[in-house]
């Protein structure tokens, strides 16, 4: 049948959706696949009668952030019968929450850094003193490190507040964690090879994700085989104790002790010519086309 490839939407990260969804376009249609593009909301468009006009049997779903990754549009697909890659409405509402999906894990023992969450009424003296610096502040539901800045004192504890506040009415404070960062792709059930991330940023932010071309991917993760197992094996639990399922990628990072801390789930993660998922892909010897496919493959129709 043929084949949607659903992008852009309104979201902060709209401009990544974009890149992701041409790249999902091109592998479809070289590998033969019946596909085309819509561009939700393009142009003001009313995204429920874009999706209502349109002619598909399946949806290929590469929106990143929220009212696309975050079980909005997935509801809608599932009122009209459309099946689509990726995770249902439940488990993609909780991989765009950062917040709930680590009260989650915690709640399955699963490790994440430790947090607050930050309000107006909330004692940032308080959070200081249980946090410590640098900490991390992030808006609960953005992708793309976008809201998010690593802060050292009260002042600058502060002002990132007010800037994640920007984005979102939720925000988190989570505990400094020393790195390395390392990302763990997940396809139908079975994690890709690790990959080692060292920017020379701070952390690994919007310009070291996007832009700067100064980050360093590497698959010689410094690892042991029984700690990369640990890892993978670790991600994907956390995967499917969010109930996500296709394909997605977990973030995580080691501690000072060694200790690995999951940071976040992606549903619909990047898949751009800089992204992660291709890159675990091809390490595995599956071609940008064969990796497509097998995403397509998870869902029938
Ligand atoms: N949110 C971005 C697209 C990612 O996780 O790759
Ligand atoms: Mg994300």
């Amino acid at each position: 049948g043929r084949v949607a490839v659903i992008m852009g939407g309104t979201s902060a990260e709209r401009e990544i959706s974009l890149r992701s969804g041409a790249q999902v376009l091109k592998g479809l249609l070289s590998a033969g696949v019946d596909a085309f593009a819509i561009d939700l909301g393009a142009d003001g468009k009313e995204p429920i009668a874009q999706l209502l006009e349109a002619q598909f049997d399946r949806a290929f779903l590469i929106l990143h952030g929220r009212g696309g990754e975050d079980g909005t549009i997935q509801g809608v697909l599932e009122m009209m019968g459309k099946p689509y890659t990726g995770s249902g409405v439940a488990a993609s509402a909780l991989g765009m929450d950062k917040l709930r999906c680590k009260q989650l894990w915690q709640g399955a023992g699963l490790p994440t850094p430790a947090f607050a969450v930050l309000d107006d009424t909330v004692d940032l003296k308080g959070v200081e003193q249980r946090l410590g610096y640098p900490m991390m502040v992030k808006p609960a539901h953005e992708g793309s490190s976008i809201g998010m800045s690593k802060v050292r004192n009260l002042e600058e504890l502060e002002s990132a507040y007010r800037a994640a506040r920007e984005y979102d009415s939720s925000v988190l404070a989570e505990q400094w964690v020393n790195g390395p960062e390392f990302t763990i792709s997940l396809l139908d059930d079975r994690a890709l090879p690790v990959i080692r991330l060292e920017t020379p940023h701070d952390f690994y932010d919007f310009d070291a994700k996007y832009q700067a071309g100064d980050t360093h991917y590497h698959f010689d993760t410094g690892l042991t085989e029984r700690q990369t197992e640990t890892l993978q094996g670790l991600a994907l639990q956390a995967f499917q104790v969010a109930g996500c399922r296709g394909w997605g990628r977990v973030d995580a990072m080691m501690d000072a002790n060694g200790q690995f801390q999951l940071l976040e789930v992606n549903t619909a993660p990047g898949m751009t010519d800089h992204s992660l998922v291709p890159m675990a892909a091809r390490e595995s010897g599956l071609s940008f086309e064969d990796l497509v496919l097998r995403i397509l493959a998870t869902v029938e129709g």
